[in-house]
């Protein structure tokens, strides 16, 4: 975003092989049109990057600060890498506003004002999501500036009055707020995912169908449709770990959060028993199924496997003693670090070679348009398991097979 509005940018990590590839004009991670933007960067002389922040120019305005700050055992937010990026930033740039982008719990930086006295902080949350995270960034649904600090304040206006002079929202806050409104917004929308996952379980037990439900209670402008796709459950590296640390935080300040915590509760239990959903579907015995898995990656469009559902379907059943092949578009040995114990396959037609099961558990679209006669022709059993419910239930019966999907009933052959 900094590049697209003319500034220069200069990319530190302290992994080498990703400066590497930036320094090249490459995406380390797989996101659509992030490469293009860093090529031109670097070609133009406007993108640099470094292992360490004492190659940055003196002249540095503001240091963005993107580590992680992933989850303890106690579910409070780690901020050993904040801290240590901070302390860098301090060393060596001085002058520069020190602008929190990392997700942080609610009065971290009134922390950091006390413990580096003289430093200009900022909260500036993210809102994007991986998979669409140029889009996301270069036309956010709203930019949140959470500065008290005179100079942080002037830093942060001037680097998004593009963002004023294009009409979309900027607003301004002091720095809890703008702490905290990052975890209700995560926490609210993983409440919405949860809470829809829990009434497609009604559903099952009552022959109902969770998208008719949804599509329909989401009409209401009140409550909106999105997200509230039914499915195995949340994943990836924000929504387990914001609502963990919503609640830790919440605990630590003698405030109860009872609604989070029972919806992190209630997504942990269902991805526990993911692969029993499976096993139950194939009425078989664990020990003598042969299961395909599709899917590896938290959800489409990333090649990101961190909390992702489709490895807790693959692990589950690895541990119900299933013999389980796995395809994912972007595995490239992915699934050797994760499950070992599984196999991997090149595409989803040779994953379904002789397997009594087909499971897809991540919504990659190629997975919607599979040949269900050439899939039916290749498996040794005939049960599909849709976690996603993207499968043309039609086309599948037709092949003679069946489909157990989520939050409806299953289907069979006619
Ligand atoms: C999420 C938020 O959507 C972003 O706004 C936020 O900036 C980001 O976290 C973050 O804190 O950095 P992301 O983790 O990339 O973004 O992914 P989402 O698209 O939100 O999906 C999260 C999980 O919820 C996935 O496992 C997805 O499959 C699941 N999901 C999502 C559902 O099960 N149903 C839905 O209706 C929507």
């Amino acid at each position: 975003m900094l590049l697209e509005f003319g500034h220069r940018v200069f990319a530190v990590d302290i992994d080498e092989k990703r400066v590497a590839m930036l320094s090249k004009g490459r995406s380390p991670i797989a996101e659509p049109g992030l490469e293009e933007i860093l090529t031109r960067g670097v070609e133009h002389g406007y993108l640099s990057s470094a292992l360490s922040l004492e190659e940055a120019p003196e002249d540095t305005l503001a240091v963005f600060i993107c580590v992680g700050t992933p989850t303890t055992d106690s579910g409070d937010a780690d901020l050993r890498y904040l801290m240590e990026a901070i302390r860098g930033a301090q060393e060596y740039l001085p002058h520069a506003v020190q602008i929190i982008k990392s997700t942080v719990p609610p009065g971290t930086n009134t922390v950091l004002r006390q413990k580096f006295p003289g430093v200009s902080f900022a909260s500036n949350p993210e809102f994007l999501r991986q998979g669409t995270s140029v889009k996301d960034t270069l036309k956010p649904s709203r930019t949140v500036i959470g500065a008290t600090d005179p100079r942080a304040l002037e830093v942060l206006r001037g680097l998004y009055q593009p963002f004023v002079d294009a009409g979309r929202p900027v607003v301004e806050m002091n720095e809890p707020s703008a702490e905290i409104m990052k975890y209700a917004a995560n926490s609210l929308l993983s409440t919405k995912i949860a809470f829809i996952n829990e009434i497609a379980d009604l559903c099952e037990a009552v022959g109902a169908d969770v998208d008719d439900v949804a599509m329909a209670v989401g009409l209401d402008s009140r409550i909106g449709a999105a997200f509230l796709q039914a499915g195995p459950g949340f994943g990836g590296s924000c929504f387990p770990k914001d609502t963990k640390a919503l609640v830790a935080a919440s605990s630590a300040l003698g405030v109860s959060s009872t609604i989070v915590n029972a919806v992190s509760e209630s997504n942990e239990r269902r991805r526990a028993t993911l692969a029993e959903r499976v096993v139950a579907a194939a009425s078989g015995e664990s020990a003598e199924l042969t299961v395909a898995v599709l899917g590896l990656t938290f959800k489409a469009g990333t090649d990101d496997l961190r909390e992702s559902p489709a490895v807790d379907v693959v692990a589950g059943l690895v541990a119900l003693g299933c013999d389980v092949v796995a395809y994912d578009p972007f595995e490239q040995g992915k699934l050797a670090q994760v499950a070992p114990e599984a196999r991997a396959a090149a595409s989803p037609y040779e994953a379904a070679r002789d397997a009594d099961v087909v499971v897809v558990a991540t919504e990659w679209p190629e997975f919607a348009e599979l040949d269900m006669e050439k899939l039916a022709s290749l498996m040794a059993g005939a049960d599909l398991v849709d976690l996603r419910n993207i499968i043309d239930i039609e086309a599948a019966t037709a092949a003679d097979l069946s489909v157990t999907p989520i939050g409806k009933p299953r289907s069979d052959p006619a």
